[in-house]
């Protein structure tokens, strides 16, 4: 074991918030109280409660954990932009209760991934004869975006019925939606269609049939896709209307990685420092996915501040709260080593 992931107590210290450069700050604080204060997040990665009476404070059952996230989802909700993607990790049932809260208050599930830590995670620990149950070896992380709304009077429009809506309002028939893209008829089948095949414009097309709307649409309705009520939103405005994602080759919804071991797993004596600590490479994956350079992510559950260690190696600006003083000092020493 080398000293470098053993854990001692004697770095306990009061500091709060901890900073590293301009590139993380870690408060050893409830993150209730710190949300307000931090820049608004690209990133938002959830590892809190899971309804096993893990650490302090989380419920002994799933069914306690809606009323603990209630508070948090409200916020993230509150503070969240159009860009912003949220990763929830937690056990299925966990993920099964706090969804509702989460759609209440407009993130959009986009896909569940599956965390299947392999069959040597509970190898040794299963008693066929008595199980009720096939051994589970997996958690979820789920990505979830925010849903954009349009308010047309006293309607709520989603994107795409927006989009449609503005169209129709011009007056111009659908298909000239193609001419004022230059395209054959990927305008209409794409981004003016009302089915599920719809697509986010681009940031190009978004401008031209904006443009040719605004030229040769009814006069009196002018201007058209506008939210200033002046003019029509600009490119660069409308491309960060939608949360970042860049999709890697060859990488699935099902991330076969065993549970921290070895060097990577922050000890005290031969007993894991946190129970929950995260793999560095699937808090990278979700990041890289979801970000770029420069851009915050935000880690409200700390423990041993994973994310945000992810985020500090991968060149993002990171935000994180461990309420616990211990797996708070923890953090912080893996931090300043790292
Ligand atoms: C599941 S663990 C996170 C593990 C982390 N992802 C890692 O890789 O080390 C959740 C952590 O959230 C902390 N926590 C719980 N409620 C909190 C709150 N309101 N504010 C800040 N931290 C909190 C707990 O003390 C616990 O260490």
């Amino acid at each position: 074991m080398s000293q470098r992931n053993q854990m001692s107590l004697t770095s306990l210290s009061a500091r709060r918030p901890f900073h590293l450069g301009d590139g993380v700050e870690v408060a050893n604080a409830d993150v209730l109280e710190m949300y307000g204060r931090w820049p608004a997040a690209t990133v938002i990665v959830s590892d809190g409660a899971y309804g096993v009476s893990g650490f302090e404070g989380d419920p002994p059952t799933a069914s306690g954990l809606a009323e603990w996230y209630a508070p948090h989802v409200a916020e993230w909700s509150r503070l969240a932009t159009p860009e912003t993607t949220l990763w929830f990790w937690n056990t299925e049932l966990g993920w099964a209760t706090v969804h509702p809260i989460l759609a209440m208050h407009g993130w959009e599930y986009r896909c569940a991934n599956i965390w299947d830590k392999g069959l040597a995670h509970v190898a040794g620990n299963c008693n066929t004869v008595t199980l009720r149950k096939l051994p589970v070896v997996t958690e979820v992380c789920v990505q979830y975006t925010r849903q954009v709304r349009f308010q047309v009077g006293p309607r709520s429009l989603s994107m795409k019925e927006w989009l449609r809506y503005e169209w129709e309002r011009s007056g111009l028939p659908l298909y000239k939606t193609n001419e004022a893209c230059g395209v054959k008829n990927a305008a209409t089948r794409k981004y003016f269609t009302q089915d599920h095949l719809w697509y986010f414009p681009p940031p190009e097309a978004f401008e031209q049939f904006a443009a040719y709307a605004n030229e040769k649409g009814r006069p009196a309705g002018r201007p058209y896709f506008s939210l200033s009520g002046t003019d029509p939103i600009p490119a660069a405005q409308w491309a960060r209307m939608r949360a970042k994602f860049s999709c890697p080759v060859g990488v699935s919804n099902v991330w076969r990685e065993p549970a921290v071991r070895g060097e990577e797993r922050l000890k005290t004596g031969s007993r894991a420092f946190h129970l929950n600590q995260k793999p560095l490479s699937l808090m990278r994956r979700i990041i890289e996915i979801s970000s770029d350079p420069g851009d915050v992510v935000w880690e409200p559950f700390g423990g041993l501040c994973t994310a945000s260690l992810a985020a500090l190696l991968d060149g993002r600006r990171a935000f994180a709260a461990e309420i616990n003083p211990e797996f708070f000092a923890a953090a912080i020493e893996r931090l300043g080593d790292a």
